[in-house]
């Protein structure tokens, strides 16, 4: 089992996809966005007119073991359903953070997420990465920016895609989300002790790239 992984965890709208996609695209790599994942299965157990709540957990794991999930470029597919805008609302986000917490839910999605690990490499974003699914990645970084860069990057995301949000309103939703994600007692939003820490409040995302390609350098 030779297959490098480097492992991008962090809080919400840290810029963990942008920039573990870019480094991907850069070495050559696959990469898993794994927050996706909780996206889609939170959508489909709303679809199946499941709670997301514990007492649905078993039939949420359920789908979730046997979740009919592609990734084509930036297209989501859950079977034969493009669900790419549907799970990158701020509720969809706050949907997945509810069925992240559920231990059976985690448990089933670990054997599709192993399933990335492809040659001649894998980026892996998410929160659990570096000390849940790939415990033996070669580099981890824990990528961090304050909540107000946090929040201000979002807002002009959603802007640009014609949403209309106020900064004070996303920034209370991803604290909330970010304190159910620390919180929670199975594979909680932590840094590996192994990580890298990296805080990118005033970095570009060239030079965030960089400090990932460097640091990848020095591993070989
Ligand atoms: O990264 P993203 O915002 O898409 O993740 C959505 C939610 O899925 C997170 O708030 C978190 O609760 C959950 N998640 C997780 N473990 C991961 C990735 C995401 O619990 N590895």
């Amino acid at each position: 089992q030779d297959i490098p992984v480097i492992c991008i965890d962090g809080p919400t709208a840290s810029g963990k996809g942008t920039l573990a996609s870019r480094v991907a695209q850069t070495l050559g790599y696959h990469y898993l966005d794994s927050g996706a994942l909780y996206r889609v299965t939170a959508y489909a157990a709303l679809k199946a007119g499941l709670s997301l709540e514990a007492n649905d957990e078993a039939r949420i794991s359920d789908l979730a073991r046997t979740l009919p999930v592609r990734f084509e470029g930036d297209t989501v597919w859950l079977g034969n359903e493009d669900v790419s805008d549907a799970i990158r609302t701020e509720q969809a986000g706050m949907n997945a953070s509810k069925v992240s917490v559920l231990p059976a839910v985690r448990t089933a999605l670990v054997a599709l997420q192993h399933s990335f690990q492809r040659l001649p490499g894998l980026l892996a974003d998410g929160r659990d990465m570096g000390t849940v699914i790939f415990p033996d990645a070669p580099l981890k970084v824990f990528l961090t920016a304050s909540a107000a860069q946090r929040a201000e990057r979002r807002h002009k995301q959603l802007i640009s895609k014609g949403i209309s949000t106020t900064l004070d309103s996303l920034r209370a939703d991803l604290e909330a989300r970010d304190a159910r994600d620390s919180s929670r007692s199975v594979a909680p939003l932590k840094a590996a002790q192994d990580a890298f820490q990296l805080d990118n409040s005033s970095l570009s995302i060239e030079a965030s790239v960089d400090q990932v390609l460097t640091w990848w350098q020095a591993k070989q």
